[in-house]
């Protein structure tokens, strides 16, 4: 019989405890930042702005808040925040530091993003991201619970990331004056302590704002002159030698080739984990499916491989099974986007294989029209992935592509606001009472054309009144949810069509990526399986039947009184059988539940239209009327907003029978232009439903 102590913890475990503290605090020890953490703190104290760069795993994102915790950047119960611009990366690095400083997660330590929060009162260091803090703007635009606002991972220029520099620079310096009012002016070397007693013009304490920017890459100067010639400190990287290797031919399948290499490091090389760098889920997923076909091949004798992915739309308890070590004699082989080039630090990776793609946003500004198409990746990109291999020891990247090829690359990453529609981020900015947008300070204007194309559309979508100002209560209600404009303004337009039941449905679906799953030795299970579910109306009512269905078998099972864990369990098996891609399911369902909250609270209506499909079919013409097409006589489509000629994707449901008119969610680029998640529709509706955009031909 195992014996317990006192505090029902077992001995085992009290001792396995204890090691573990004892190994995390060796860890923390030998970080590089550990050694300047007293020259950081004072850096911080001296200056409002600090830019710190430092290379991957040197302890920045870990270890800076907990310095700024310990040398009293909290007192009066202010908050130190840290954004990051991926969900993935403020949800492990949370966890992480919880357990270094031995404390649950939530408590002193925690993190919020979009669709799950982990914070409570008592959270005093708040990993988050960096659209979640925008959102928080909205709320407190002085963001006055915060002392030190850090920005992670700014070198990737998120489009949240910009937005965000632009606005911290404006709150910083609202602060500050506020502190000023009080008569006494601020010198920066000064203690700010004594000014915590002063209040903003709603009546709350503020005191001035310290701002950290933090970044990978050697891109410090252009953050620093955005700051006004802000400091930079630089912390020491370890990194380890690593060898890089090219391919002597250009590869015409990447994905081939990454499944090849991948076998050819397991059966030929030494120990070490293996991080592939792909880009997207559905690469990912039929490269596990294409591992392990191949894994059954292999001599019994060989030694065993596990695969684990990580993505961004990957529900996060998910992605942390990268993070898990595996039993001895067993490789792990890690299929990530560039999520781990360098927000998240998976450890034991020893091989870096690197096919050179990226899946990137495309925007065309003339035509208002976002895509997504994959293209080669940066040099900065291709040397921080290679990186990735140097981590705990020296290691090897293996480039899928020629060396004369990585000439040709470009240096760095053009910055995503330069690349992206607008309309969200102009609609953030409406709303927190920045009104004149081509005059805001970003720290990259994009284009005058990209900035009025999505005023325009906003002005279509009802969000902006004639004279670009954010409409009441349409434009309100639409910045508050946390979605693209064109799908806030879906549920809206739903609530008067009384089908926002199925509205709701549709825009959590289409949150995720690809719902169906078809493995390439079962495609004609999977298109039977297919059927069942498709409306010959197009694929919203397609998905909306597939929640349906799924929503039903957890009914059944909860009916049945089962636990969770075994209604997790049914859902898994009924996705198996019926092809559907079971994470996408169940992220899709967490949208849904938040998503449904934030409606609720808007007090709208949960009404469904039953089957009164030419209701609902209408209601998607009216939301996505920006995004409707015509079929020419060719058989290929034309996009009326744009002129563009696009084609349907293969995977819809559409795509034999070719309708005259459609609307669709999604313009995917490869060798020509597809459209994806459609719905057939009438096309007078467009005049009828969208007067302010199709005026009738009298
Ligand atoms: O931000 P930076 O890349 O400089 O480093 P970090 O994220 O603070 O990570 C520092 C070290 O903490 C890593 O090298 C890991 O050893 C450890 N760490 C971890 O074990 N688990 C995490 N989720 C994050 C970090
Ligand atoms: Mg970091």
């Amino acid at each position: 019989m195992p014996s317990f102590s006192s505090s029902g913890v077992s001995p085992q475990k009290q001792q396995h405890n204890a090691r573990r503290r004892q190994l995390i605090r060796q860890q923390r020890k030998s970080l590089p930042i550990a050694s300047v953490e007293k020259r950081l703190v004072e850096e911080v104290r001296k200056n409002d702005t600090l830019i710190v760069v430092g290379e991957t795993g040197s302890g920045k994102t870990t270890q800076l808040p907990q310095f700024l915790y310990d040398a009293g950047f909290c007192q009066d119960g202010k908050v130190i925040g840290i954004t990051q611009p991926r969900r993935v990366a403020a949800v492990t690095v949370a966890k992480r530091v919880a357990e270094e400083c031995n404390d649950q997660l939530g408590k002193k330590v925690g993190y919020s993003i979009r669709f799950d929060d982990s914070t409570s009162n008592a959270t005093r260091i708040k990993y988050m991201t960096d659209g979640l803090l925008l959102r928080e703007a909205l709320l407190d635009p002085l963001l006055s619970k915060y002392s030190v606002i850090v920005v992670d991972e700014a070198h990737e220029r998120t489009v949240h990331t910009d937005v965000l520099l632009g606005l911290l620079k404006k709150v910083q310096h609202s602060r500050s004056v506020y502190a000023n009012k009080n008569g006494k002016i601020l010198p920066d070397t000064q203690d700010h302590s004594q000014y915590f007693t002063l209040k903003s013009p709603q009546g709350i304490k503020t005191d001035p704002l310290k701002l950290i920017i933090m970044s990978a890459s050697l891109d410090a100067k252009c953050f620093s002159d955005y700051f006004g010639g802000a400091k930079a400190v630089h912390i020491e990287g370890r990194q380890y030698p690593v060898d890089i290797l090219y391919t002597y031919q250009p590869e015409s399948d990447y994905l081939d080739a990454t499944l090849v290499t991948i076998f050819q490091i397991h059966l030929e090389e030494g120990p070490g984990d293996i991080l592939a760098f792909l880009t997207g889920q559905e690469e990912i997923e039929s490269l596990e499916r294409l591992i392990q076909e191949r894994v059954r091949q292999l001599p019994p004798q060989s030694s065993k491989i596990w695969t684990t992915p990580i993505y961004s739309s990957l529900p996060s308890e998910q992605q942390m099974n990268a993070f898990n070590p595996v039993p001895s004699g067993t490789r792990k082989v890690v299929l990530a986007t560039n999520i781990a080039e360098t927000s998240v630090t998976i450890p034991g990776i020893k091989y870096v294989i690197d096919p050179g793609m990226v899946k990137a946003r495309a925007y065309n500004p003339v035509t208002g029209m976002e895509s997504l198409i994959i293209i080669p990746v940066s040099k900065a990109q291709a040397l921080q992935r290679s990186g990735r291999a140097g981590r705990e020891g020296p290691g090897k990247c293996y480039r899928l592509f020629q060396e004369s090829e990585f000439d040709k690359l470009v240096d760095s990453t053009v910055p995503e606001i330069k690349r992206c529609n607008l309309a969200n981020v102009v609609l953030q900015l409406k709303a927190l009472g920045i009104d004149d947008i081509i005059g805001f300070d970003f720290m990259e204007k994009p284009s005058r054309t990209a900035i009025l194309k999505s005023l325009e559309q906003l002005i279509l979508l009802g969000a902006l009144t004639d004279d670009y100002k954010l409409s009441d209560p349409i434009g309100r209600q639409m910045a508050r949810l946390p979605l693209d404009p064109m799908y806030s303004k879906a549920l809206i337009v739903s609530n008067e069509f009384k089908c926002l039941e199925e509205m709701l449905i549709v825009v959590s679906m289409l949150s995720v990526e690809s719902i169906f799953f078809s493995p390439r030795e079962k495609l004609e299970e999977a298109r039977a399986a297919r059927k069942n579910f498709e409306s010959s109306e197009g694929d919203h009512i397609t998905l909306v039947n597939v929640y349906r269905a799924a929503a039903e078998c957890v009914e059944k099972s909860k009916n049945a009184n089962a636990k969770e864990k075994t209604m997790e369990k049914a859902l898994n098996r009924w996705c198996r059988e019926n092809f559907i891609n079971y994470r996408s399911l169940r992220h899709a369902r967490d949208v849904h539940s938040q998503i449904q909250g934030h409606v609720q609270q808007m007090g709208l209506n949960l009404s469904s239209c039953g089957d009164d499909m030419v209701s609902f079919r209408r209601c998607l013409t009216a939301a996505f009327f920006l995004n409707a097409a015509m079929r020419q006589p060719d058989g290929s489509y034309r996009a009326l907003a744009t002129g563009q000629s696009v084609h349907i994707h293969p995977s819809s449901v559409l795509f034999r029978t070719k309708p005259d008119c459609v609307v669709f969610n999604e313009l995917v680029r490869t060798s020509q232009n597809y459209v994806k998640n459609l719905t057939r529709i009438d096309p007078l509706w467009l005049a009828e439903l969208a007067p302010q955009y199709y005026a009738t031909e009298d």
